[in-house]
């Protein structure tokens, strides 16, 4: 699928924005659904670790852009409804994925499930990126969007280091 090339016009070249970084994750849970979904059902080892991939990618983008997007997004008028949205289908996503710990991999309903998680996931991503991303570029300043970004992938860092349920320093 190809990405959009515009993402950064108008700033200095390697200047990332909230919306690259965050569409970059995107892209990265995508590829890794599709080779989740591409593996075979005997290939359980491979399937296991593309999943606890899979889990912490989605856990840590969910969190990163709920503490550093949405929060600053919340008190705008235009944007309320569909932050609220947003925390509503991160909450769903969140409560699948805990569903996989009592499945085997090589459960039938693990694929099952598989393909709803990734449904879910994928519906909510389009929303972001072709509504909440278009009007949070008018809501956010240049600066800020920069600013977004670097926190983000901080935080990112940060919380792959941490032990899991670990708090998080800011
Ligand atoms: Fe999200
Ligand atoms: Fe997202």
């Amino acid at each position: 699928m190809p990405t959009s090339q515009k993402s950064s016009s108008g700033s200095h070249a390697g200047e990332l924005t909230i919306f690259d970084v965050l569409k970059q994750d995107h892209e990265k849970a995508r590829y890794l659904f599709d080779r989740a979904q591409k593996s075979g059902k005997k290939e359980i080892a491979s399937l296991q670790k593309l999943f606890t991939q899979l889990e912490e990618e989605l856990t840590v983008h969910m969190e990163g852009e709920e503490r550093f997007f949405y929060s600053a997004l919340e008190q705008n008028d235009e944007m309320r409804d569909k932050v609220l949205q947003a925390f509503e289908e991160h909450q769903v996503a969140k409560t699948l994925i805990g569903t996989f710990q009592a499945l085997a991999v090589d459960d039938e309903r693990w694929a099952a499930k598989l393909q709803v998680l990734s449904e879910v996931v994928e519906h909510h991503m389009q929303e972001e990126e072709q509504e909440v991303f278009k009007l949070a570029r008018k809501a956010i300043g240049k600066e800020q969007q920069h600013e977004m970004a670097l926190q983000f992938q901080r935080n990112k860092r940060e919380g792959r280091k941490a032990p899991r349920g670990a708090p998080i320093e800011s």
